[in-house]
């Protein structure tokens, strides 16, 4: 399973990620989270990435397209991946296009979440995260049992830096200008599956698998 998961922030893709790397066996490729690590360890590319993170904005193709490429170069990934968060611009799609070639592979599938804005804001802003473990909560949908600790772990549950309404709102608008156009590009080469996200996670995961094979 060679897979891109699409949609805008707080679509569900991380949601699906986990039940999917458990269902195919195959790793999750997050671009956000590989950022969001360097940002913590303090690294150069951390550094670089934060600004445009926490203004809402898209981090440049050139600090994440290599990036992107080793890690597909890794052994975990040799029987598939599911790419959570990239491409994000049309020069990210092409250039992922051009090196699957040159390995000889290609995409079996880009599933797009189609979720709308207010369902968005929604998640977005009520997501919070175990400051320990990374377990992922909601306010509404999926509340902890303790209100700002983690169920599985203990830990304090915080806010993503940039699920702010005001930052959500940009990394939504940025979504519609620069990412929302690879509908298109993938469904030109034939490989896009569409999904109403804003159903129950676990009806989500359901059409996913049904779609995209057992
Ligand atoms: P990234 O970390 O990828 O964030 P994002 O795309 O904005 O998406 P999110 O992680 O916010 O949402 P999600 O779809 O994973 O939703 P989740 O499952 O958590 O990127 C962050 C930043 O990094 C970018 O803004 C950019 O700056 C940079 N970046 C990353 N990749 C880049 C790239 N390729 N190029 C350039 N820059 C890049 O769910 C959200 C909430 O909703 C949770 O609380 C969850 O519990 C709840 N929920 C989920 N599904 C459901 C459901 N079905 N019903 C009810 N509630 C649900
Ligand atoms: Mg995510």
């Amino acid at each position: 399973m060679r897979a891109v998961l699409l949609g805008p922030p707080g679509a569900g893709k991380g949601t699906q990620a986990i039940r999917l790397v458990k269902k195919y066996g195959v790793p999750q490729i997050s671009t956000g989270d590989i950022f969001r690590k360097n940002i913590k360890e303090g690294t150069e590319l951390g550094k670089k990435a934060q600004e445009y993170m926490n203004a809402g904005g898209l981090v440049p193709d050139e600090l994440v397209v290599d990036l992107v490429k080793d890690r597909l170069m890794q052994e975990d990934c040799a029987n598939g991946y599911l790419l959570d968060g990239f491409p994000r611009t049309i020069a990210q799609a092409e250039q992922l296009d051009e090196f699957l070639g040159e390995l000889g592979t290609k995409l079996d599938a880009v599933i797009n979440f189609e979720v709308g804005y207010d369902t968005l804001m929604e998640r977005l802003t009520g997501r919070r995260l175990c400051k320990a473990c990374g377990a992922s909560y909601h306010i509404k949908n999926f509340p902890p049992k303790t209100e700002g600790i983690c169920d599985k772990c203990g830990g304090e549950l915080i806010q993503r830096a940039d699920d702010t309404a005001e930052t959500a709102m940009k990394r939504i608008e940025v979504y519609e200008e620069s990412t929302a156009p690879l509908i298109e590009y993938y469904t030109k080469s034939g490989v896009l599956k569409n999904f109403d996200a804003e159903k129950d996670p676990k009806e989500v995961f359901e059409d996913i698998v049904r779609e995209c094979g057992e």
